[in-house]
């Protein structure tokens, strides 16, 4: 409780000066007031002069702001915007499809901010992890190795029997539960109901261990399908990384700012399908807003018919859900989360709408 003050009040008192263009863009200017503030914010962002937007927005005090270039960060969260791993397939005896998947578990320190580092733990050496894409009745096999320095699992949401739950100290007896450094372990079941699920560990203390960055998206598609569109997910997370119990840095795919720099490509009235999953540790709501538009969000994904046409949504940790949407006139148009302490703190970005 102590540091969440503390990093608040920094918030309130020393950043306030610097936040105020943030402020700015995000009113009802929003990317308009964007472009005029810096000119030919269009042609920066789109070709990424790493960080000279968001250097310009950004000030929060104690931590650097700005995005890092992907490759020097470790991250790229514009390859794992489109990135859906559907597996190596092949059919079983009864003629559905089997996929199999290999995910390890991997410590890895990352640069998530500007001379920022984070000391993650991950599935595959990434945050989030593959994506994860299977249809509704597919058989699932995903063999996990533990290579990091702690015991962890793969938790699945869906359906499936307890010992392939993920769970500590349920199916032990048949290799389950626990998974050690050094030791491995398949998870195997249906991939059921259609929708966006996640995965991440489930071993104790459970905050850490998703903090650290073991999660990643899960996806099932209908077993008619849907009406082909661009097809992208977004893990929205964050990063503690001086301790306590409050993070420092707000992402979508893993990196602060990182879609300002490098706004998200769509064509102009083309379907956008977004899967949305939260997995923020130690907020208890995250949000999502775009702006000069409308989406249909259909919770968990569970459902053909939308719930609600908005332009914001809420998740707590563990919810997720699909956004669709298209984008009638070009342009640059701002998403951010609509907790603005969230936004300000690497949690926003621009869709780029162009002509095909
Ligand atoms: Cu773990
Ligand atoms: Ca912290
Ligand atoms: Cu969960």
């Amino acid at each position: 409780m102590k540091q969440r003050l503390t990093r608040r009040s920094m918030l309130a008192g020393g950043a306030a000066l610097s936040a105020a263009p943030v402020i700015a863009a995000l009113g009802s200017g929003g990317a308009g007031a964007t472009q005029h503030d810096h000119g030919t914010v269009g042609a920066d962002a789109a070709h990424g002069h790493g960080g000279h937007n968001a250097g310009r927005y950004h000030g929060h005090a104690g931590f650097p702001q700005g995005s890092v270039p992907p490759e020097r960060a470790g991250i790229d969260p514009t390859a794992i915007l489109r990135d859906f791993d559907r597996g190596t397939t092949s059919t079983l005896p009864d003629g559905r499809t089997l996929r199999e998947w290999e995910l390890f578990a991997v410590d890895r320190t990352f640069e998530v901010a500007p001379g920022v580092t984070f000391d993650a733990w991950t599935y595959n050496g990434r945050i989030p992890g593959p994506t994860l894409w299977a249809r509704e009745g597919d058989r699932m096999r995903v063999r996990f190795i533990n290579g990091s320095s702690h015991p962890h699992t793969i938790h699945f949401h869906g359906i499936h029997p307890a010992f392939m739950d993920g769970m500590p100290g349920i199916g032990e007896e048949r290799g389950g539960g626990s998974i050690e450094p050094g030791e491995e372990f398949t998870y195997e079941f249906d991939a059921e109901p259609f929708g966006t699920h996640l995965y991440h560990c489930h071993q104790s203390p459970l905050g850490p261990h998703i903090a650290k960055g073991l999660y990643g998206a899960f996806i099932v598609e209908p077993k008619q399908g849907r009406e082909p569109a661009d097809e992208m997910v977004m893990v929205m997370n964050g990063y503690n990384i001086d301790g306590g119990d409050d993070n420092e840095f707000y992402t979508v795919n893993g990196l602060p700012f990182h879609f300002m720099d490098h706004p998200v490509q769509v064509k102009r009235n083309e379907l956008v399908r977004i899967h949305l999953i939260n997995v923020l540790e130690f907020d208890p709501i995250n949000s999502f807003h775009v702006h000069a538009n409308f989406f249909h969000y259909y919770p968990t994904g569970t459902s053909l018919q939308p719930s609600e046409y908005t332009d914001t949504i809420a998740q707590m940790q563990g919810q997720r859900g699909i956004l669709e949407m298209r984008f009638p006139y070009t342009g640059l148009y701002m998403f951010h989360a609509h907790k603005t302490e969230f936004a300000e703190l690497g949690w926003m970005g621009f869709f780029e709408v162009t002509d095909a």
